[in-house]
């Protein structure tokens, strides 16, 4: 195996002028997109993404399927049901094979020891499409629309970030855990209130800086004076078991319009979806005036060919 292969398996997997220059690629792969110009970074010679999928997708299939053929490559899809990873070919071995076929691998899954099994005998680089752990590259494209929306004067992206309050409701989930990476290597800080038993775990987040995150009992007081307030669903994929359960427990944590009016005035509302109204967010906030959740969606298609440019040929001008 090369040493030199970088794989996004976590946030923190890369360091705060890597994202600086994705998001700079990113939009200016945003604005070829929108200009209807080609923008095929691959075709020559052609790329293959191999994408995984042990979990259903919406977003995360189209946004790296279309963009992948967009730079010119070609995408081969795999689930665990049509291929041999479900009938327990070991995942080191399954690495082993795809990786020597395709430049490129992105896996959704379960836990993230998986993935970093399966890069670990990896000849190419892997990316975390979900896991229970984080998703990264939801907010890699979160970053990038908080960028869009809220671009700091001297026009840095990261200036943009540094300093703000994102407001966490919800579940201690994968898009906790990442937002509090991407907050310490990134220098904001998240207002996190979950209900009791479902709190984030700074280890199992991988964050060693504590002062990056604080605690709210009341979701109310985790939005006061927030520039961003995002959610997610309170079930997460491989937990539908506790359902009911976690109905309950979650039914004071919708982000309702009182919550978004305790936020600054110009507060951004951010859902990584599937989003379900009336649960963890009410209709008038997820189709108000402050949610940016379509530009968010289809964000993760730019930010990801920005990721996938940089793993495959390094920094381009
Ligand atoms: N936000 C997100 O990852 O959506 P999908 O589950 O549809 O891919
Ligand atoms: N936390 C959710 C995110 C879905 C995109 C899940 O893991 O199902």
């Amino acid at each position: 195996m090369s040493t030199s292969i970088r794989h996004y398996l976590q946030f923190k997997d890369l360091g705060a002028e890597e994202y600086a220059h994705l998001f700079e690629r990113a939009a200016f792969i945003k604005r070829k997109f929108k200009a209807v110009e080609k923008y095929q970074p691959f075709a020559d010679p052609d790329r293959t993404l191999a994408m995984i999928f042990e979990k259903a997708s919406t977003r995360t299939r189209v946004s790296f399927e279309a963009g992948m053929y967009q730079m010119g490559g070609s995408v081969v899809h795999l689930t665990t049901g049509d291929s041999q990873l479900g009938r327990a070919e070991p995942i080191e071995d399954s690495a082993r094979v795809i990786s020597r076929m395709v430049d490129l691998v992105m896996i959704r899954t379960f836990e993230q020891a998986k993935i970093e099994r399966f890069a670990a005998h990896s000849r190419v680089p892997v990316i975390n499409g979900l896991t229970n752990e984080f998703h990264p590259c939801q907010i890699l494209a979160d970053l990038f629309t908080l960028v869009e929306y809220r671009p700091a004067p001297s026009g840095k992206p990261l200036d943009a970030i540094r300093g703000k309050v994102v407001a966490w409701v919800g579940d201690g989930n994968n898009m906790a855990n990442t937002w509090l990476q991407a907050a310490e290597l990134l220098g904001f800080t998240v207002h996190v209130s979950t209900p009791g038993g479902y709190e984030v775990d700074p280890v199992l987040a991988g964050i060693s800086n504590r002062g990056c995150y604080k605690v709210f009992k009341d979701p109310r007081e985790a939005c006061r004076g927030a520039d961003l307030v995002t959610t997610d669903v309170w079930t997460s994929m491989g937990f539908e078991a506790e359902n009911e359960v976690r109905r309950q427990a979650f039914a004071q944590w919708c982000v309702d319009e009182a919550m978004m009016q305790l936020a600054k005035p110009d507060a951004l509302f951010m859902h990584c979806l599937p989003a379900h109204r009336g649960e963890e967010v009410a209709a008038e906030v997820i189709d108000g005036p402050q949610s940016v959740v379509w530009d968010e969606a289809e964000n993760r298609m730019h930010a990801q060919k920005a990721l996938m440019e940089y793993l495959l040929l390094g920094r381009v001008a």
